[in-house]
């Protein structure tokens, strides 16, 4: 008797302490990999390649038919024809993003 009184009672406390522990806040974070970073600096291969990739796949990559004239994985190429890739790019998101790194490179040479 007293032992499955105890065995209930771990199993109570397992339950309850486990499903207490403090989540995380993941409402600002869950948004996807393309988050604007904190320092507001945007990165070409870790934010902007991917909306590229994701988009303007095969075309504007290696092997597609407008990758000798307009390839998407140069930053240059990017900031050379930023506005008419801006209008292009209609997820918000993604927009916002691309419209952050072609202002950070507006003044200045791309990294
Ligand atoms: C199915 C193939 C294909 C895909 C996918 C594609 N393009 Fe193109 N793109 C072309 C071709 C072909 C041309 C040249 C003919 C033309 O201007 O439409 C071109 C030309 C362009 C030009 C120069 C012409 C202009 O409007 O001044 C830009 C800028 C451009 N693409 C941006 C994009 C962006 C941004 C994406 C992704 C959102 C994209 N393309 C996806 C095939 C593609």
């Amino acid at each position: 008797m007293m032992r499955s009184f105890i065995i209930i009672l771990t199993g109570y406390f397992l339950i309850t302490q486990t499903c207490s522990v403090a989540r995380p806040d993941h409402s600002l974070t869950e948004t996807g990999t393309n988050l604007l970073p904190a320092d507001g600096k945007i990165s070409f291969e870790k934010q902007v390649l991917p909306i590229m990739v994701k988009n303007c796949s095969p075309c504007h990559f290696t092997g597609g038919k407008m990758y000798e004239l307009l390839p998407f994985d140069k930053d240059t190429t990017i900031i050379r024809h930023g506005e008419k890739i801006l209008g292009r790019i209609k997820n918000g998101e993604e927009n916002s993003i691309l419209k952050a790194f072609l202002l950070q490179n507006k003044n200045g040479s791309p990294q």
